[in-house]
């Protein structure tokens, strides 16, 4: 579904408030209290297809430790995929033969209240998760002992936890080179270590890798999960329609940077699903910028990429825009044609197609609207499918071969000229549905005409 192209209209003052107070009161569902986002029936669900793969053995996830300094603790990703459970130290078995979950979890009272964990994770763990059997921290060992000596196989990620702001593929390829590889270090990885331990207490034990088959069940978004990127994609452009009402040449980039994020907060976003790319001037080549050091200029052309996160889910959108609110001729030139690639492959995208059939497609829509491709506009251009998004920005999960239901990514078509300070990329989440896709991130002005008509709102 292509709805980019919808004009922007005037908002009175009235229909203002009644849209403010509409978002807060849709925003209020996404956030009831209880310890999990989702129906318990949607991880169990989870638990269960992961089962189907590991129908000779169990899946031992250990869950995210307790911060260092003062920071919040942080769920890892995969845990929170097939538990929900936001406590720190546990650990969930997922027993393959038995068809049935265990999660290893002490917690007191005084932690939970501490931490702000619902008590029901502290009086009927059980029940509140619907996991079957909760048992003390302290009886894993016995367990794993157990399971070892029944011939079980023992699958476990040997990919690094993703934490907010984390990308699992990523921190692997960065810890490989500062950490594993690294001749004045050589630890491994948390995960590595443990695959190491089960290695060695339990050498009969065959210990295998699930990371892809979790990575594979999160590439497909649910109903209750595109719902939630619904919401999150809701408080992301709407805090970019903000700041590009705020935005004048002599305002510093970190006062763009603050207001987006004060924007998401406000509505109810837990934090960014990472930093603020703010790219202008002699930056444009360095794509994810992000010193927020300039002081913008009249004339200035800039490419900002934010997106907020909302209950572990993460929103990915980047704006292009002049900083006094109008476009020059050569800006334009370089705009439009990267919107044009953006707007034919919202065009386009549907289950069954392949990325090189919707890159065709997109070239065959724009040489039939009559679009000569052979300007440096066009040849610059590259992107398209960028990642996948979903409890990281560039989600788990390589790019896909053919488009699925369920499939949220972000197409980011970009463009730099280094030699003219000039850079640009339009970039939306996009869900691919039954028969197409919507685009989660519509609603910010697109066309030129359409964000100069709507910078003058100051
Ligand atoms: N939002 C940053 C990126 O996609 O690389
Ligand atoms: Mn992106």
């Amino acid at each position: 579904m292509n709805t980019s192209t919808i004009r922007e209209t005037p908002v009175r003052p009235a229909l203002r408030l009644i849209s403010a107070a509409a978002l807060i009161f849709f925003l209020a569902g996404a956030l009831a209290a209880g310890p999990l986002v989702f129906e318990k029936s949607e991880y169990a669900g989870r638990r269960a297809r992961l089962m189907d793969k590991i129908a000779d053995g169990a899946a031992v996830i250990l869950g995210a430790q307790p911060p260092a300094g003062y920071h919040p603790f942080v769920q890892s990703n995969d845990f929170l995929y097939l538990s929900g459970v936001e406590a720190p130290n546990a650990v969930l078995v997922v027993d393959g033969k038995r068809r049935e979950s265990l999660l290893f979890l002490t917690l007191t009272e005084r932690a939970a209240r501490n931490d702000g964990i619902p008590l029901d994770l502290v009086s009927d763990p059980a029940g509140a998760t619907g996991i079957e059997r909760v048992l003390p921290a302290a009886e894993l060992t016995a367990a794993l002992e157990r399971l070892a000596g029944q011939g079980y196989v023992l699958y476990t990620p040997f990919m690094p936890e993703e934490l907010p702001r984390e990308c699992s593929t990523e921190k692997w390829r960065a810890l490989q080179t500062a950490m594993i590889t690294n001749p004045w270090d050589g630890r491994l990885t948390r995960e590595g270590q443990f695959k190491k331990l089960l290695g060695e207490r339990f050498p009969k034990a065959e210990v295998r890798d699930c990371s892809s088959m979790i990575w594979e069940m999160r590439t497909i978004k649910s109903a209750a999960e595109a719902d939630l990127l619904r919401k999150c994609a809701r408080i992301g452009v709407n805090a970019y329609r903000e700041v590009l009402k705020a935005v004048r040449p002599g305002m510093p980039e970190h006062e763009l940077a603050a207001l987006f994020e004060y924007h998401c907060k406000k509505a109810g976003a837990g934090d960014l699903a990472y930093y603020a790319i703010i790219c202008s001037a002699e930056n444009h080549p360095y794509l994810h910028y992000y010193k927020h050091d300039r002081i913008l200029q009249d004339g200035d052309f800039v490419v900002m990429d934010c997106g907020p996160d909302l209950k572990g889910y993460d929103i990915d959108i980047t704006v292009s825009f002049p900083v006094n609110g109008r476009f020059t001729p050569r800006q334009q030139e370089i705009y439009e044609a990267c919107l044009a690639v953006h707007k034919a492959s919202l065009g386009l995208y549907k289950p069954g197609l392949s990325a090189d059939m919707v890159k065709a497609g997109v070239r065959e829509i724009l040489e039939k609207q009559g679009t000569n491709l052979d300007t440096d506009a066009f040849k610059q251009l590259s992107g398209g499918f960028g990642h996948y998004v979903g409890l990281a920005v560039h989600d788990v999960g390589r790019g896909p071969a053919v488009l699925r239901p369920g499939m949220v990514f972000a197409n980011e078509p970009l463009a730099v000229f280094p030699a003219e300070n000039l850079g640009v990329r339009v970039e939306n989440t996009v869900l691919i549905t039954a028969d197409g896709c919507e685009n989660l991130t519509d609603g910010i002005p697109r066309e030129v005409r359409d964000i100069e008509e709507f910078m003058k709102k100051k």
